[in-house]
């Protein structure tokens, strides 16, 4: 009926903007229709994984930390609402957070954690309460009640932290935290979650945690802790904290998210006139493999301004789109891309040779299966699609056609497909598109604000 009210409006023409939502007993949907460019600057809001650590870190620090452009998404939010029931004050204008550290101990919870949809926020968080001397609850939505825990819980009980979870590790979990000792310790898994949570508790060991990791994973809470003034040794794929390490406050810019900005720069992929601008956006190496990847598919990117604010990397990008050509994404570049992987996949069809995703098992267990919601979803539009266990292949040259979609709930599945919408035939409808508010509240709004119709 919405698809109607749109068409109505147009031919009446009126003007409508790219979107237009509607509120439903099961959150909002929004229809996006058709473009033919993007032109345009999009500042974002601070990045997501950023923004939780120099919470989580200002919380335990001596001073008051201020960080500015600290991330919009309700998935930060959860953080700091922790940080709140572990006794941490806090202010927020706008953007801005002041937070006043309370130094490594916190208070313990009358009330359980409510960690939301945050895997980072349940899984990092908890790194700092296992060298607590109290018990807590840690919960979350549906969501984040299905998503492994087991991988920070056998760590941190090795260093001598005590849970009870639910299902074989899942949420809730009930931690209890205590006198910790140091582990040298193998991800199973490559993820910088797990990494940067036993780092965390690693502050409050006696004696120095390693922690080794079978690929390399984004280094924020190795940068992080740097910046809060802890020493941390760092060598090839192995990162070592000393413990009892007292941390100091910082004041910092977040940089801009460069998972968010996925989406605009795969949006103006689609369109070869497309010109978009993106100041002050976070370039850390363990996360620019998008740009490269990218740059080997056709978008044209001009860096400049580069510059380091506590160990990060920033820069502006200049894009300009180009004809899209194919590629795999395997091994340590879907490690390095894990993010991004449901947005390139929806531009998939699109390219000339289409994109295959392989080593790419981790995204069944995110916020939704993104292997089986990217596939539904795509093949709701008409696209051919083949689904392994580990990833997917999408062939090139394909048409697409708008249709009714489903955000599984899941942020990144939510805009990734209104971006695959922008070069469909006709209007698509994404129910549950207010997910989006889990990392960039401002989305559709700002695609608006760049999209020439
Ligand atoms: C994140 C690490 C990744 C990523 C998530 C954020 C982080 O998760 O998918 O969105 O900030 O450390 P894993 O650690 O599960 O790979």
């Amino acid at each position: 009926m919405l698809v109607n009210c749109a068409k109505a409006a147009r031919i009446a023409g009126i003007n409508l903007s790219v979107y237009i939502e509607k509120t439903m007993s099961h959150g909002k949907s929004v229809v996006i229709r058709p473009a033919k460019g993007l032109k345009g600057s999009v500042r974002l809001p601070g990045d997501k994984s950023i923004s939780h650590r120099y919470a989580m870190l200002g919380g335990i620090a001596e001073g008051d930390t201020r960080l500015e452009n600290f991330s919009t998404g309700a998935d930060c939010a959860s953080t700091l609402g922790c940080l709140r029931t572990l006794g941490v004050q806090w202010e927020r204008n706008g953007n801005s957070v002041v937070i006043h550290g309370r130094g490594s101990k916190l208070q313990a919870p009358s009330v359980a954690l409510d960690c939301g949809n945050s895997g980072s926020t349940i899984r990092m968080l908890s790194g700092i309460l296992a060298g607590q001397d109290f018990s807590c609850e840690l919960r979350g939505d549906e969501s984040l009640s299905r998503r492994p825990m087991a991988r920070i819980i056998k760590p941190l009980e090795m260093m001598g932290a005590q849970f009870e979870s639910s299902d074989g590790g899942r949420p809730p979990l009930r931690l209890t935290g205590g006198h910790l000792k140091a582990i040298d310790y193998k991800l199973p898994v490559a993820s910088a979650q797990v990494k940067t949570s036993l780092l965390f508790a690693g502050l409050y060991a006696d004696g120095t945690t390693r922690v080794e990791e079978p690929i390399q994973t984004r280094d924020h809470g190795e940068l992080a802790l740097q910046a809060f003034g802890a020493r941390v040794e760092r060598r090839m794929r192995e990162v070592s904290i000393e413990g009892r390490q007292k941390l100091k406050e910082i004041e910092a810019v977040v940089p801009g998210d460069i998972s968010s900005s996925a989406f605009f720069l795969c949006a103006a992929a689609l369109f070869p006139n497309s010109q978009l601008l993106v100041p002050g956006l976070l370039l850390n190496p363990t996360r620019a493999r998008l740009l490269d990847f990218l740059i080997g598919l056709g978008l044209r990117i001009t860096m400049s301004g580069l510059e380091e604010q506590h160990g990060e990397l920033v820069g502006s990008l200049q894009v300009e789109g180009g004809a899209l050509k194919g590629a795999k994404i395997s091994g340590g570049d879907t490690a390095a891309l894990i993010d991004e992987i449901p947005v390139l996949a929806a531009i998939a069809p699109y390219t000339e040779d289409g994109i295959e995703i392989r080593d790419a098992r981790e995204l069944r267990v995110k916020e939704s299966d993104r292997i089986a919601s990217v596939a539904i979803n795509l093949r709701l539009m008409g696209a051919e699609v083949e689904e392994f266990d580990d990833g997917l292949r999408v062939p090139g040259a394909q048409k697409l056609h708008g249709a009714s979609l489903d955000s599984f709930g899941d942020h990144r599945i939510a805009m990734a497909f209104a971006i695959a919408a922008l070069r469909a035939e006709g209007e698509t409808e994404i129910q549950g598109a207010d997910a989006a508010v889990i990392s960039f509240p401002e989305f559709f709004e700002t695609l608006d604000g760049v999209v020439l119709r």
